[in-house]
């Protein structure tokens, strides 16, 4: 256990997904958002207005604020790896947005570094925390559906270009529907199943250039550097396989898809990149349908992850989770390039379930 009483959090990157972060953390009271901050300062100081932030500017003047325990790294996913260092060098603990890192080498330095210096990298997605993913949790470990089996995940779009204002990244390497979207199924997966243990994957990219589809950059033409396309066969430690689609070239959106088979029924999952939604179970010829609710958004990762460092236990989120995502993301992408099986060479425990009753909006620090 270290420190006493409301942990300090600090923003960089003040962009598209900044919103959500602040709209969540600056109602918790476990923790205190003290500073925002962006290469654009001015976008910086905006969003610190907008929430009542106290304070605003660029990323080293954030890193110098003493009462800054966490730093959540909101910036594009070609600098995560960069900036969390720089946050690790700082002294501080990181949340990052997902991916952890661009390739396996990176993710693997950052989270030895941290260890090093006593400090947590955690990582996004949170979503596994809300009610939705929980319910269909705690549904499998009461031995619902028997044993888990095999899953199949659906992310199938037209591409992010036509509602993000600057979406080059998202066919930038670190995109791609695979990077991008990766995380949110196969952290599902392995919350449901356990590690994974070899994958099988095919590709493809549907067009060199992509066009700019809204805000001030609309028309723009930006060049697409990684497959729009994977489809890809996933082994589990436990015996379990799943077939996941992540697309970014369809022209019949088809997202949130996920079945998850057992030997005595099936469970439908709400959307993994959503906290709460329907989850359907169906077994013996009959169907039956849980409405969940959960009243936060993106955040509670790093709540968790902050009372977690007062605790001493393991954050939820956490950087040996998302580096086992990072290295299935790895093998899936390797493997459509080189047409054959690779192996996942990481593990991971599955991390605890939420107890029923955790509740970010109470004061536990
Ligand atoms: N937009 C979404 O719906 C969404 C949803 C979930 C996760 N994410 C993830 O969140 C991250 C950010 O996405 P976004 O949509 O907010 O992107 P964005 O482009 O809207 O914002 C990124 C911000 O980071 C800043 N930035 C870039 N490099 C920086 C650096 N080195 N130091 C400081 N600031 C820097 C930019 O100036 C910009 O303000 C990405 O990893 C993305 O995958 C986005």
């Amino acid at each position: 256990m270290t420190g006493t009483g409301p942990v300090g959090v600090g923003l960089i990157g003040a962009g598209n997904i900044s919103d959500q972060y602040l709209t969540t953390l600056t109602a918790l009271p476990d923790v205190r958002v003290l500073f925002v901050a962006d290469l654009d300062e001015a976008r910086a100081a905006a969003q610190a207005e907008k929430y009542g932030v106290p304070a605003s500017g660029s990323p080293d003047q954030l890193l110098a604020v003493p009462e800054i325990e966490i730093v959540v790294n909101l910036t594009i996913p070609a600098v995560h790896a960069d900036v969390s260092r720089a946050i690790i060098d700082a002294g501080k603990n990181v949340w990052s947005e997902k991916p952890l890192a661009l390739d396996r080498d990176s993710g693997k330095a950052l989270l030895e570094e941290a260890k090093r210096r006593g400090l947590r990298v955690a990582c996004a997605p949170d979503t596994f925390l809300g009610t939705g993913l929980q319910t269909v949790r705690r549904l499998l470990d009461a031995g619902e559906i028997g044993t888990p089996l095999t899953a199949l995940t659906l992310f199938e779009s037209g591409g992010p270009e036509r509602w993000h204002p600057s979406p080059a990244f998202f066919y930038a390497r670190g995109g791609g529907p695979l990077f991008d979207m990766g995380p949110y199924y196969l952290t599902t997966l392995v919350q449901v199943f356990g590690p994974a243990k070899s994958v099988y994957a095919l590709s493809s990219t549907s067009h060199q250039t992509r066009t700019v589809g809204s805000g001030p950059l609309a028309g723009q033409t930006i060049s697409v550097e990684v497959p729009s396309f994977v489809g890809a066969m996933i082994e589990f430690e436990s015996g379990a396989s799943a077939q996941s689609i992540f697309s970014f070239q369809s022209h019949r959106p088809r997202v949130g898809v996920v079945e998850i088979a057992g030997s005595e029924g099936l469970i439908v999952a709400p959307d993994p990149n959503m906290f709460k939604g329907t989850v359907e179970i169906h077994s013996d010829g009959e169907s039956r349908t849980v409405e969940t609710e959960f009243e936060w958004v993106r955040g509670v990762g790093v709540l968790d992850l902050a009372r977690a460092i007062r605790s001493g236990e393991t954050e939820r989120a956490s950087g040996a989770l998302a580096y086992h995502v990072l290295d299935i993301m790895s093998s899936i992408a390797e493997s459509a390039e080189k047409g054959r099986p690779v192996p996942v060479a990481s593990t991971v425990e599955r991390p605890p379930a939420l107890p029923e009753d955790w509740n970010p909006a109470e004061a536990t620090l």
